[in-house]
């Protein structure tokens, strides 16, 4: 870790405890591939992902597990009773790298907080306002999604509601971790941190553009021509 950045790291996370960057897909050979960068700290399913992948979950889950990935958010569906007796199941089989992700309804808070108490790691999704943060984070949330393209897609600024949940739970000292999600493109990725965001979930193709940039290509360009001209005798 290079000179003042914050020693505090987070039990089996790639990288401090700042910024953190998930992968929103459940694409193990691009999950692959991209851990292998050392920058991802984590991994977000849904089911239409899982259905977008042709697999069965749990061998999804598994493959990412034995990827090295630590933080794999899986969800429930279901009625509370469902979704609660399948989380335990989750967490039973795949320990603490399993987030279980609940949708934020009443029954998807009545489970988080039941899961919560017996310390397991929940991600409350499909927020998108401030008060579901609230209750979520009462809950006992570890994480609330908020969906910035989706509320973009409305008309309504996603980025403002990333920022007043960060808010909030920052006045009040709210340890629940604002994990911006939906996000198309980098600026949506690079705001949402900068309003308070401590995770951004992302498409590969929106981590792949975070490292790029016209001036950078032009000179390594100029770079590489010049090197060639120097007298390496
Ligand atoms: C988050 O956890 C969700 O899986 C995801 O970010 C939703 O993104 P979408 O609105 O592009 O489907």
């Amino acid at each position: 870790m290079t000179p003042g950045t914050i020693a505090c790291k987070l039990e089996g996370s790639n990288t401090p405890f700042l910024m953190r960057i998930f992968l929103d897909t459940a694409d193990t050979e691009v999950i692959r591939k991209y851990f292998s960068t050392g920058l991802v700290d984590g991994v977000t399913t849904n089911p239409s992902l899982i259905l977008k992948s042709g697999r069965n979950p749990e061998d999804v889950y598994q493959e990412i597990v034995d990827i090295g990935v630590t933080d794999i958010s899986m969800e429930v569906m279901g009625d509370d009773l469902d979704m609660y007796d399948e989380g335990i199941r989750l967490y039973e089989k795949f320990g603490s790298v399993c987030t279980v992700k609940v949708p934020c309804t009443r029954e998807g808070l009545i489970v988080c907080k039941r899961l919560s108490e017996q310390g397991i790691k929940v991600n409350v999704t499909l927020i998108f306002c401030a008060a579901q943060a609230v209750l979520a984070a009462k809950a006992g949330a570890t994480y609330v999604s908020p969906f910035v393209g989706r509320l973009d897609d409305q008309s309504v600024a996603g980025l403002e509601v990333v920022r007043s949940i960060s808010e909030l739970y920052r006045i009040h000292g709210i340890r629940t971790q604002v994990l911006s999600a939906s996000i198309r493109n980098v600026q949506r990725a690079i705001r949402s941190w900068y309003n308070g965001a401590q995770i951004c979930t992302m498409p590969p193709k929106v981590l792949d553009q975070m490292y790029d940039h016209i001036l950078t290509d032009k000179g390594m360009e100029i770079f590489e021509n010049d090197w060639k001209s120097v007298s390496h005798d």
